[in-house]
């Protein structure tokens, strides 16, 4: 284990208060940090800039799971497809919609739709329907975000001309040999990549992430999923600690320790915020899965957005991706309450009304942004 001293961080600190761009070598001593007092540093040092940079707010999206219908076979994933133990659900139109319209209602602004992954034509027509109609029940007034896995372009162009603005795509770990051990060798880590690009070309505002702590991931790896998200001019990231499904392949052996994936989960949000200091971070559930108020710490690390979940509280126990996934008796009026006690608590206000677009995303319609490298959309040849 590398021994980081106060010496080697103030140097990285130092590179970040002055705006030089931190290389593999400095986002390495931000995670490899292990003695408590320097951990606490490197959160605060997040924190600081989270609230110079974005203020003392925190957005909501409100997360409709309408569907644990999915095609694919992630080894890690509770509602795989060949896990039998999972009762199918999909929502009704009518349903999504009524959930839609009380995020509008309740002034999250923002909505997220996700599902397992999908192509058929019909789903696809399924989805376009209800984006139109979520738009036209709120005046086009909700910005909305699509959790829908891997598509065609064609499929992403009619959902876009269809209202979502934003598309949440994880690329799971940017290590292409890692990514092979994780999935079935028909899940194809170039596609996937690929479909960031088309995303970005087709004018989403474009988020990505990784799961944190996964088997066979060395800080190594976690260096170049913070540099894979830079290099790529990303506005939204998702992600967050792994946690075994018993159901899974790799989750039926898999034993984690909670304090220490935690730890790991909140030091790459505040590594990550040190790097790409303007994108949206999102303090993700499974955080929450290992402690209560493993949101509130993904906020105090860097963190500037929660889901809030806002699916019906009947199809909830069966979308889980892993085990002890939290607040699956809760209903979305509680979950609202709830959070909003959590974020006052911790001297933090909601967004409310507001669409809380990244300010990457914001700066790059401006031209503003700092990281011209290899962005996505950019034809490098
Ligand atoms: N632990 C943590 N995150 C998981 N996801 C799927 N399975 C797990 C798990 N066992 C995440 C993936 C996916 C997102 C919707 O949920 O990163 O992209
Ligand atoms: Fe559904 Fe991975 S198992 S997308």
């Amino acid at each position: 284990m590398a021994n980081i001293s106060t010496i080697d961080l103030q140097a990285v600190f130092q590179k970040v208060d002055n705006s030089i761009l931190l290389d593999r070598d400095d986002i390495f001593t931000l995670l490899a940090v292990e003695r408590p007092e320097l951990i606490e540093a490197v959160r605060q040092k997040a924190y600081e800039l989270k609230v110079r940079l974005l203020g003392r707010k925190v957005y909501f999206r409100g997360i409709i799971e309408f569907s644990n219908i999915c095609e694919k076979d992630c080894y890690y994933c509770g509602i795989r497809r060949d896990n039998r133990n999972v009762e199918r659900f999909l929502m009704s139109e009518d349903e999504i919609v009524k959930e839609a319209i009380w995020i509008y209602e309740n002034k999250y602004a923002s909505l997220v739709l996700q599902s397992g992954e999908r192509s058929n034509p019909k789903f696809v027509d399924f989805v376009e329907r209800i984006l139109r109609r979520i738009r036209e029940a709120t005046d086009g007034r909700l910005r909305v975000t699509l959790s829908l896995g891997e598509q065609s372009a064609g499929t992403y162009e009619r959902w876009f001309l269809a209202g979502a603005h934003r598309y949440l795509l994880r690329i799971e770990t940017s290590d292409e040999d890692l990514y092979r051990r994780l999935h079935p060798p028909d899940h194809d880590f170039n596609r996937r990549f690929e479909c960031l690009r088309l995303l970005r070309n087709i004018g989403y505002q474009v988020g990505t992430g990784v799961m944190i702590g996964l088997p066979g991931q060395t800080l190594h790896h976690l260096v170049d999923d913070i540099l894979f998200f830079r290099d790529n001019d990303i506005d939204m990231i998702g992600m967050g600690p792994y946690l075994p499904h018993s159901d899974t392949p790799l989750g039926q052996h898999a034993s984690i320790d909670k304090k220490q994936q935690l730890q790991l989960g909140l030091k790459m949000i505040s590594a990550t915020r040190l790097v790409v200091n303007d994108v949206n971070i999102a303090a993700t559930t499974a955080l929450q899965a290992l402690d209560p108020k493993g949101r509130e710490m993904g906020v105090l690390a860097g963190a500037n957005v929660i889901m809030p979940n806002v699916t019906d509280t009947r199809y909830r126990p069966a979308y889980q991706l892993y085990d002890e996934k939290p607040c699956i008796n809760e209903n979305s009026t509680m979950c609202r309450g709830c959070l909003a006690h959590r974020i006052m608590a911790i001297g933090e206000e909601i967004g409310y009304d507001e669409w809380g677009d990244s300010l990457h995303y914001r700066n790059r319609l401006k031209g503003k942004n700092d990281f011209p490298q290899q962005k996505i959309g950019v034809d490098s040849g």
